[in-house]
Formats: structure tokens, C-alpha cells, sequence
């Protein structure tokens, strides 16, 4: 039996989510509501718990400081160290990697002509660390193997939506030739909106992400269109994280090109759904703010 991809979740990775649990005080008043309303995904999860998680997620200047960027870079380790990003590593497990995964992702993915950067040995920060506790509370040790895929929104030019749906879609059929009994999710990290620095620091749009969830769950080959622009100005500057989510959703079954990928790189999405069922929405969740983000997540079950 081949591996294959069931769910994805998206979420947003605020640090300071990551702090107000690191410190015991998600039961105080403005944090109490958020982790309320992260109860429902953490109840799906334990009952559709995956033998790894391929994370995608962006590094923000702590794994590649800002002397080199790669715009995708897989990890290919076995485990992986949370990065001290100025207060000292979280106290969070070691993630452990999936070293015969990553293999094979790099072997398919680049042989489907998209340039990943291997990453043999690396520290994950936050964008990593913060889904995982959102999603698996504080064990003693991560419940599942994590394959990262950083990708870089922090340096322009950032990938574009539709390169990150494609990508989530070369992402599927690696997955489906890898020769092990594997339930794999893909969760896309980041947004949603939010901007952290200049005269918008501050800045949150609850219509625009509203609709973007719309949009990703109903009509993602669509979405994908959507130019950087769109982004900065409606979601902020670092609402550009949102970019991120197309790769998973790109992986989900009704994104997978009908012609079995023959012609990834191409432009037109004709076939994009093949005709496979949409996937059904297991949880949605939006709160604002945490810190100085508005906070969305979203769980979708493959049906096929
Ligand atoms: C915040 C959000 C982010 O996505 C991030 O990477 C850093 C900080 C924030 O809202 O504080
Ligand atoms: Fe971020």
C-alpha cells in the first residue's frame, strides 16, 4: 500500500501563541477564547492522527539568517531543533524528521521540475514549532514525524500562489509513488492577515480573509491567480505568509491535474478538480487578535 495524503489544516503561527503556552497562560482572558476555539481541531486530530506531517511553513531569518534564502527548502533530517529566536529555544520536543520521505519527496518533486533546496541540518522556528503546539498541546514528544518545507515569503520575489499550488500537487503524486503505509496531512502555515512594521503595522482585514478561505476551500485554482499585490495591500505585508496555504491545499485530491501531471508547469488549469470530489471542511476558525495577527484555521478532509 502507498502513502497517501488525507487531510491538510491551515493555521497561522503567531510566537506569541507559542509564548502564552510555553509561559501556562492560555486560560487567561485574552488568550482563553483562542484556545477555546482551537479545542475542536485538537479533538479531529487525536482521532486522525498522521504518521507525519509535511509542514510548510517560512523561516524568518533564524534556520537561513537573511545571507541566504532558498524559496524551497525541504528538510531532509532526521530530527530538527527548535531555533533560539532571542529569548532561548521553546522548551517544545525535538522534531523528529522523516529522513526516507524527504528522500523520495526531493527524488519525485525535482524530477517534476521544481528546484527544492535540500537541507541536511536545521534549526525550525516558530513557523514550525507554534502549529504543532496549536495542534498537539504540550507531550512530552511530538505525536508524529514531520517532513518541513520552508519557503521563503520573507525576501521578494516570494513564490507565486500558482508555483505553490503546483507545488502542493507534485507534492501529492511524490507522496502517492512513496512504497509505504504512510497517512500523510499537509498543513500550510502562516497569515492571515497581519502587518508588523511601518505606518499599517497593525493592519487586520476580516472580509479579505474571510473570503480567501472561501476562496481556498471552493475554489483554489482560482485563488492562485491572485498577485502578490492583492496580498500586500488587503492582508498586510505579512499576510504574503497566506501564499503558503496553496501549497497544501494544492496537495488535497480535487487539485490533482487530470492528465496524472504530465504538464505542471503549464499555465492553464483545465483540468484543475479532475472531476475528484472537493474535499469537506472538518473545522473553520477565525479570531482576532492574537498579538498583532487575526488567527484562522481551517481543517479539510480529503474524500476520495
Ligand atoms: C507575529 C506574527 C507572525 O507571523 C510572525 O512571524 C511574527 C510575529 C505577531 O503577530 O506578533
Ligand atoms: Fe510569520
Amino acid at each position: 500500500m502507498s502513502a497517501r495524503i488525507t487531510a491538510s489544516i491551515y493555521t497561522s503561527h503567531v510566537p506569541a501563541i507559542g509564548v502564552a503556552m510555553d509561559l501556562g497562560k492560555t486560560g487567561e482572558p485574552y488568550w482563553q477564547p483562542l484556545f477555546a476555539g482551537y479545542e475542536p481541531a485538537r479533538e479531529w486530530i487525536a482521532s486522525h492522527m498522521p504518521d507525519v506531517v509535511i509542514l510548510v511553513y517560512n523561516d524568518h531569518g533564524n534556520a537561513f539568517s537573511l545571507e541566504m534564502i532558498p524559496t524551497f527548502a525541504l528538510g531532509m533530517a532526521p530530527s530538527y531543533e527548535p531555533a533560539d529566536e532571542g529569548w532561548g529555544a521553546r522548551p517544545v520536543p525535538n522534531v523528529d524528521g522523516h529522513p526516507a520521505l524527504s528522500a523520495h519527496i526531493a527524488q519525485s518533486v525535482i524530477q517534476q521540475d521544481f528546484d527544492l533546496t535540500l537541507v541536511n541540518d536545521m534549526l525550525v522556528d516558530h513557523g514550525l514549532t507554534v502549529p504543532l503546539s496549536i495542534m498537539f498541546g504540550q507531550p512530552d514528544a511530538w505525536p508524529c514525524r514531520v517532513v518541513p518545507l520552508a519557503v521563503n515569503v520573507v525576501q521578494y520575489p516570494v513564490p507565486s500562489g500558482r508555483r505553490c499550488l503546483q507545488l502542493g500537487r507534485a507534492i501529492r503524486r511524490a507522496v502517492e509513488r512513496f512504497d509505504d503505509d504512510l497517512d500523510i496531512q499537509v498543513w500550510g502555515t502562516g497569515g492571515m492577515s497581519h502587518q508588523l512594521q511601518g505606518p499599517r503595522a497593525g493592519l487586520i482585514n476580516q472580509p479579505w480573509d474571510t473570503a480567501f478561505m472561501d476562496r481556498l476551500i471552493a475554489d483554489p485554482v482560482g485563488l492562485a491567480d491572485m498577485p502578490h499585490i492583492d496580498y500586500l495591500r488587503e492582508a498586510g505585508s505579512e499576510g504574503i505568509e497566506l501564499v503558503m496555504w496553496l501549497i497544501a491545499r494544492g496537495a488535497m485530491a480535487d487539485c490533482a491535474d487530470a492528465a496524472g501531471g504530465a504538464d505542471l508547469a503549464g499555465g492553464a488549469d483545465a483540468a484543475g478538480g479532475a472531476g475528484r470530489a472537493a474535499p469537506s471542511v472538518a473545522h473553520r476558525l477565525y479570531h482576532v487578535p492574537a498579538s498583532n495577527t487575526a488567527v484562522g484555521q481551517l481543517i479539510l478532509e480529503d474524500r476520495s
